[in-house]
């Protein structure tokens, strides 16, 4: 895919990203190597091949296995440097990342190990690549609300860190209303709430993630659109969807990149923005996707430029980060 200069400069706001889902074939097999653990796919070429999905469950099979090399506060340190090198040279100066720990405990890893190798990168990524961000965790839905709470319980002396919780994975049997409960208690905790929904799941669920979850974004929601006097509630109420463009082709939730909706969402007055969800896995970082998306052709110069503005209002950010983060967008326009 030829990027071009538009949106390689455009200044990027990232909304949703799955940290695990950054790891990039070369690195899955040299941390296997470094931590001995096998993997089924033995070399890059096995892995890209495995990389064909109908479904979302075949992508989380891999994504669980793939992220199964992750053992060390350095691997955890490492795989998040390297997504801040990439999408720093994308232009990407603010993200808001998911992690899911019960990936990672359920294998016996430490909730500090996992949190304490992120954090310092994205400290790090701060400092010397000039990207603010903020931390998200999320629940595996495939999970019972039990194994949610006992996840909170392990988050709650490290509240400074973590500035929001989200709800991820196999989505389809797994409607938000099961976390009702979880995220009362989260709201109460003072953490901002987003949830997939809406990627496989009908519109429905859509509904219950903002009537039940009360959450502030939604990510994908693509399947809102069945709904059009849900699409009006959501668009009245101006809740952000973190919309992936690539993930949704790859994860055949959309057939070809010219039958994205995103431009449909748009018109309908929703406040979408664009992401890349699982970079590794789904063919591309910020820029494809802003690309794929103006080639697609699903929308034109200004509409790329309103979802950039549409993120970084969306985002979580302070209010002074995002005046300056508005600034920079304008004079990038501008000129
Ligand atoms: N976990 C990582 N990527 C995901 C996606 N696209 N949908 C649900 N859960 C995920
Ligand atoms: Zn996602």
């Amino acid at each position: 895919m030829e990027i071009s200069d538009f949106v390689a400069g455009l200044p990027k706001v990232e909304l949703h990203l799955h940290i695990e889902g950054s790891l990039e074939p070369g690195m899955m097999l040299e941390l296997a190597k470094r931590n001995d653990i096998p993997l089924i796919h033995k070399d890059e070429a096995a892995l890209l091949e495995a990389y064909q999905f109908t479904q979302l469950q075949d992508f989380l099979d891999l994504y669980y296995e793939g992220m199964s090399v992750l053992l060390t506060e350095r691997d955890f340190y490492d795989l998040t440097w390297a997504y801040l090198e990439k999408v720093a040279a994308q232009n990407t100066r603010h993200v808001e990342i998911f992690f899911d720990p019960q990936g990672h405990t359920s294998r016996g890893i430490a909730f500090e190990t996992v949190l304490s190798g992120i954090r310092r990168a994205l400290d790090d990524g701060e400092r010397h690549l000039g990207i603010s961000n903020r931390l998200i965790m999320c629940f595996l839905r495939h999970l019972s609300e039990a194994d949610g709470f006992a996840t909170l319980e392990q988050a709650l002396p490290h509240r400074d860190e973590i500035y929001g919780v989200g709800l991820d994975s196999s989505e389809l049997g797994y409607p938000p209303s099961r976390f009702e409960r979880l995220f009362t208690r989260c709201r109460d905790e003072g953490f901002a709430l987003v949830a997939h929904a809406g990627e496989e799941g009908p519109a429905h669920y859509v509904q219950e993630a903002v009537d039940l979850l009360r959450v502030q974004r939604i990510d994908h929601g693509n399947r809102a659109m069945e709904d059009p006097a849900l699409v009006a509630r959501i668009a009245k109420a101006g809740i952000p969807l973190t919309v992936c463009p690539l993930s949704n082709v790859r994860l055949q939730n959309v057939d070809r990149i010219e039958n994205h909706p995103i431009g449909r969402m748009m018109a309908a007055g929703l406040k979408v923005t664009i992401n890349s969800d699982d970079p590794a896995y789904f063919g591309g970082y910020m820029n494809e996707n802003f690309q794929a998306v103006m080639d697609g052709p699903n929308l034109s110069r200004d509409g790329v430029a309103i979802a950039a503005s549409n993120a970084i209002e969306a985002s979580f950010a302070t209010p002074e980060r995002k005046e300056a983060l508005h600034a920079e967008l304008q004079a990038y326009l501008a000129a």
